[in-house]
């Protein structure tokens, strides 16, 4: 049935279309994103945009007869009968048009009997959702050159396009590949390159929803959702990049971390089963000379598995033995999980009973399902007295000395079976239920321990979550899950934590060597070559499989381990300056090829490649008994790290690769900053740093703070500038100085050359020696 558009108003930026049938809300926030928004009687409030985000905006309407538009600087929205919408970039060329046909679902030779038989051996059927019909449908037409990318954590390629996804936060111990729909991150938010310009897409909905983007049609692609508002946002922007950074300034950025963070963790379901087996792990990283700054503990430190305890038989003395393990430079990360034990002598539990804090059933008994602890229950982290109460709670950890915490099993995960939709949580103060609530679990945990953390040390929080929702990227990093130590999960790493940094998670890793199955020496080098930027750098494995610690393998293993942690330290002050750029320009530091080169179209599709910031690709080997490889170089000059050969870009090259070698290129005329070889983060500022010249010339500008607070919101950090001219003359400035310590000696390092420069008190600045 169609429905006419009668008439529309302007008002503040907000463009109402009334429908025959309805009405539509367009609401400019700035020149690139506009909110389509239509009221289905749900819950408004965001979880994913926190504050107002709306800018004054140069907006224009003019009437068309058959059709109204909303121009803006960027985009221009054109709106007609039956709720059709069109956009265009500020030149006209087509974004996201609407489909005006109906969808085709794709034919099943499915019935009822054969579904059993095909079941019966143990094969796998789609889920309903794909079928089912949706409660509503946003179909948009599909172009021959289109391509896809965000959503997340997802399965499969860097291009998404032809594949279909599921946003329901779910633990999966099975692999994850293309087939996988869901893990255990909802980030409804797409982009894509239509004939090559660039837009996206954010869905903010909580709801279970579905992208399939080129699966079922060629002529099209579509979101689904089973309930919510239509709740949309459209991004635009002159390149991917200021797509990208749109969708950032609309759900935040990854705040700076503490600088350890990027520092080297090992961690091993099993470790902490005694305080012994900690203590002999830092022995063995001292006596390898492995260079470390944290071990994960996992569950079994605590008390049969119950939240904020820790089992003192293992442990006498959990403050001491911290203390001392902070004192050989490592620090200690405990989990925690999302089911608390239902047990009436753990005062948790009780607390959280007396209080009504945990999720309900509908007729407002406690509802108790099973994780680790048995039978469990679940904090209803959408209240913002629950949040507060487990942020309370923290202070557990915080006066034990541990560094932060990582948060498990929150999708959440229960081991008897899904949790029922009709559960009762809240919505902050509104009764609401478990198909809203469920994709917003782990934000929600999430941010009560990131406010914890911060109230009670006044650090920059270190939280890790395995669930999340679009906009968690302000409190927690993420780690991708329960993956296998398979040639097919090194090579999923790369699409997964580039399309991760495009949605918002500029601080994401994966279980470096594969949590589950056994690791070879072969494989866990060739993971760890691939995560040298990654900048959760951590080694993870499960209770019961190979031992991949760097010394698990033979002494070849061990060497070319060490000379990569050596590396990963010497880069780590390049790392945090990619977080301070990350923070300001809202770019993710691992970038897929395609950010960099949206007009390449040679970069659109690249798995098995990526960039930091704009002046490093990395080229991973990710086949076994490889050691060569083909490297794509996008435009520009580029210079092979280990021998400074140069290339000339747009063209695929062969390199070697013997086990040892990670292909790394930097482009030619880059300054990078190249720390002091260290075993860990220092707590103390350094005296010295180098800068490496690769090329001829180049600038540079270095950022430094004391690595752990929120002193340089207040100004309390320095810049360097570094600059080197084609004569091989150098210039070092302190730009700004607000942080007190600052470097006493600064090289700068040429082809030929390194040259000296000595900080002069007198003049606040560098003298070259
Ligand atoms: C989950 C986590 C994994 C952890 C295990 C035990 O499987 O994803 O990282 O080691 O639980 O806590």
């Amino acid at each position: 049935m169609s429905s006419k558009l009668k008439d529309f108003q302007f008002n503040q930026q907000s463009l109402q279309l009334n429908y025959e049938q309805g009405k539509l809300e367009l609401t400019v926030l700035t020149p690139g994103i506009v909110h389509v928004f239509q009221d289905h009687g749900r819950a408004r409030n965001s979880y994913a945009i926190e504050g107002n985000k709306q800018q004054k905006t140069k907006v224009n309407v003019f009437d068309k007869g058959d059709h109204v538009e909303l121009e803006t600087a960027q985009l221009l929205i054109k709106a007609y009968d039956d709720e059709k919408l069109d956009v265009y970039d500020s030149l006209g060329n087509p974004l996201i048009i609407d489909y005006r046909g109906s969808r085709q679902p794709l034919a099943s030779d499915l019935d009822a009997e054969h579904r059993k038989t095909v079941l019966a051996e143990g094969h796998s059927v789609a889920d309903e959702l794909h079928h089912e019909s949706h409660y509503y449908e946003v179909v948009k037409t599909l172009a021959a050159d289109e391509q896809f990318y965000g959503l997340g954590d997802k399965t499969g390629f860097l291009n998404k396009r032809g594949y279909d996804y599921d946003n329901w936060n779910s633990d999966v111990p099975q692999v994850h590949t293309e087939a996988t729909t869901k893990l255990y991150k909802s980030i409804p938010v797409v982009y894509g390159l239509k004939n090559g310009h660039p837009y996206g897409m954010f869905f903010d909905n909580t709801y279970q929803s579905h992208f399939d983007l080129g699966k079922e049609s060629e002529h099209y692609y579509f979101y689904s959702a089973i309930d919510g508002n239509l709740d949309y946002y459209i991004l635009g922007g002159h390149s991917l990049k200021e797509v990208v950074a749109n969708y950032t300034y609309l759900t935040g950025r990854v705040p700076m971390p503490q600088k350890w963070m990027l520092g080297y963790q090992q961690s091993r379901w099993g470790y902490s089963i005694s305080q012994e087996r900690v203590e002999e792990l830092a022995e063995k990283f001292e006596e390898y000379e492995l260079p470390i700054d944290v071990v994960h503990l996992d569950i079994d430190y605590m008390h049969g598995y119950r939240d904020f305890t820790w089992d003192t038989k293992k442990y006498q003395h959990p403050k001491e033995f911290v203390e001392q393990m902070r004192k050989r430079g490592i620090r200690l990360m405990p989990i925690l999980d999302a089911g608390v034990k239902a047990d009436p002598d753990y005062d948790l539990y009780q607390e959280g009973l007396e209080q009504g804090y945990f999720v309900k059933n509908p007729d407002g008994t406690v509802y108790v399902n099973a994780v680790w602890p048995g039978k469990s229950v679940f904090p209803d982290f959408g209240r913002p007295e629950v949040r507060a109460w487990w942020a309370k709670h923290v202070k557990f950890f915080t006066d034990l000395g541990t560094c932060g915490i990582w948060n498990d099993m929150n999708e959440p995960a229960s081991f008897n079976g899904p949790l029922p939709e009709n559960l009762e949580f809240h919505d902050e103060e509104q009764i609401s239920d478990h198909r809203r609530m469920h994709n917003v679990y782990g934000h929600n945990m999430s941010k009560a321990a990131y406010e914890g953390l911060k109230a009670e040390t006044g650090r920059r929080p270190y939280v890790i979550t395995r669930a999340c929702y679009a906009g968690t990227q302000k409190y927690s990093t993420v780690w991708t899950g329960d993956n296998q130590s398979l040639w097919s999960h090194l090579q999923l790493s790369i699409p997964q934590l580039t399309n991760l940094g495009l949605s918002g998670f500029a601080f994401a890793g994966t279980d470096i060597g594969g949590f589950q199955a056994d690791a070879t020496g072969e494989l866990l080098i060739r993971w760890l070559e691939s995560a040298l930027f990654v900048p959760l750098f951590r080694n993870h494995a499960a209770l019961g499989t190979r031992y991949q610690e760097p010394w698990a393998f033979d002494k070849q293993t061990l060497n070319i381990y060490r000379k990569y942690l050596n590396l990963r330290y010497r880069l780590i002050p390049f790392l945090y300056d990619q977080f301070r750029h990350e923070t300001q320009a809202g770019l993710p530091v691992m970038r897929p090829l395609v950010l960099n080169y949206d007009h390449d179209p040679q970069a659109r599709s690249i798995n098995d490649e990526y960039m930091v910031g704009t002046s490093i690709l990395v080229a991973p080997v990710v086949t076994p008994q490889t050691t060569k490889r083909l490297v794509y170089l996008p435009a520009g000059e580029w210079i092979d790290f280990w021998n400074h050969a140069s290339y000339a870009g747009r063209q695929t090259i062969v390199v070697d690769a013997p086990i040892d070698k990670l292909p790394l290129f930097i482009k030619a005329n880059t300054i990078l900053p190249w720390g002091c070889k260290t075993m860990h983060v220092s707590d103390k500022p350094d005296q010295i740093m180098t800068f490496r010249v690769y090329g001829e010339c180049g600038s540079y500008m270095h950022y430094q703070d004391n690595g752990l607070d929120f002193a340089y919101q207040d100004g309390e950090y320095n810049e360097y500038y570094v600059e080197v001219d084609e004569n091989g003359q150098a210039l070092v400035e302190l730009t700004k100085h607000g942080y007190g310590p600052n470097y006493q000696k600064i090289y700068v390092e040429t082809a030929d050359q390194r040259l000296e420069f000595n900080y002069d008190e007198k003049s606040g600045n560098y003298r070259q020696k």
